[in-house]
């Protein structure tokens, strides 16, 4: 098999990279070691900045995002009994649309079958070659036969566990890593949402926060011990526990419901140092992850993909190379504003193990902070609806 782009990875990253670059006429093909099937099964936030939302429209897969997409102009922030809102439309006029990454994996999908993209699925890359040349290619193991895709690039789309990471020599690789002593229990419910917007909440049981999915999905997180697993979290359990941690008004009106979806995700800061090797790039989780706190594990992705889809553009309209020498150094630029915003957003909301009264002290008073300052709420803001690309 041979192509232009060889995508290892069919998740958001992968996804929407093929899809921009087949949009472009740039040939590339996916290699997805799961079905179509489990990656649509798989449940996970959908908060998405400006420049996700553009890439969409781009894309030409914006559509259903912009019918059914929510915009959200602001966050509450919960603080014990006191709750107030950070206004992304006052203070940075811009907003973030919520729209579940299940979705925009629909989406794509759609858009690649209907522009006669080629994915691969149940086809797991098992090795990377040749990317300090110029003729790379992938080994992959589909219907228990070995086979080769040789490109010109190589995209390593394949989440953390992928093996894109690894294929840049460890000598020349360095990553920075942070895991947090705690994790959120998750809980999906078929029930209208608490709140038209989201509330993070910081209580002295805990952070706690209510999101959704549409008028009658709704998703709650509560942090919990590492050594938790859901059974130890039955539907009575969790909905109490969330209703400690939210002012009392919030948690009078609170609807419950059976859990339909309930699992616990552990928090790590991650990054991988470069992004690049020769002709193999890395996008999204591949190279780094954030703790769920900030919602820019699909943002980071999306920027990931702008910088490589421009930088590809820029190789087949015009033969230039820099822009892909300079891939890495921009992504990582980007990558570390929402690595250091989420690793905050973490540290702001969170209760951790062993924190001294002035601990708690410095958290409140941060807490109060940004409850009165309109330059820290304007930093907060400008930060969750995303930094410039
Ligand atoms: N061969 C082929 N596909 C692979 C391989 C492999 N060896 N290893 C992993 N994959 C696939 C996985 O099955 C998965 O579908 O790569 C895909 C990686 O997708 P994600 O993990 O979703 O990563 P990414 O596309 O970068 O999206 C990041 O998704 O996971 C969330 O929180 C994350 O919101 C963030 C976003
Ligand atoms: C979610 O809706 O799952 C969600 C929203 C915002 C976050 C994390 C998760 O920061």
């Amino acid at each position: 098999m041979r192509t232009k782009v060889a995508i290892i990875g069919g998740g958001p990253s992968g996804l929407l990279l093929g899809q921009l670059l087949l949009k472009r006429g740039i040939d590339n093909v996916i290699l997805e070691r799961r079905s179509r099937e489990y990656v649509l099964g798989r449940i996970r936030a959908g908060v998405l900045e400006a420049g996700f939302v553009e890439l969409m429209r781009t894309a030409g897969t914006g559509r259903r995002m912009e019918e059914e997409g929510f915009i959200h102009d602001g966050i509450e922030i919960a603080h014990g009994a006191r709750m107030f809102r950070i206004d992304f439309r006052k203070l940075v006029q811009r907003s973030v649309v919520v729209y579940g990454q299940t979705e925009v994996t629909r989406d794509l999908y759609a858009a690649r079958d209907a522009a006669g993209g080629e994915i691969l699925h149940e086809a797991r890359a098992t090795s990377i070659g040749g990317a300090e040349g110029d003729t790379p290619f992938i080994t992959f193991r589909q219907g228990g036969e070995q086979r080769r895709l040789t490109c010109e690039f190589i995209v390593g789309c394949d989440g953390f566990h992928g093996i894109s990471r690894q294929a840049i020599p460890g000598k020349l690789r360095k990553s920075y890593e942070k895991s947090y002593p705690f994790g959120w229990m998750g809980v999906l419910s078929e029930t209208p949402p608490v709140n038209r917007e989201l509330i993070y909440s910081c209580s002295e049981r805990g952070f706690a926060l209510c999101s959704m999915r549409n008028e009658n999905l709704s998703r709650y997180y509560v942090q919990c011990p590492l050594s938790d697993t859901p059974d130890d979290w039955p539907d009575d359990r969790f909905w109490e526990e969330l209703k400690s941690r939210l002012p009392e008004p919030v948690a009078a009106r609170l609807v419950t419901g059976p859990s339909i979806e309930k699992s616990i995700a552990p928090l790590r800061s991650f990054v991988s140092e470069p992004m690049r090797h020769g002709r193999l790039f890395l996008c999204g989780d591949a190279a780094h992850i954030v703790p769920p706190t900030g919602a820019k594990g699909l943002n980071t992705a999306a920027s990931d993909v702008h910088y490589l889809y421009h930088a590809l553009l820029a190789w087949y309209d015009r033969g230039d190379a820099r822009t892909l020498e300079g891939y890495s150094a921009r992504a990582l630029a980007r990558i570390w504003k929402a690595e250091r915003f989420s690793w905050w957003m973490t540290n702001l909301l969170h209760r951790f193990p062993g924190q001294s009264g002035f601990d708690l002290r410095i958290q409140s008073t941060d807490l109060d902070y940004l409850a009165a300052s309109e330059a820290a709420q304007t930093a907060l803001a400008e930060n969750y609806v995303g930094l410039p690309y």
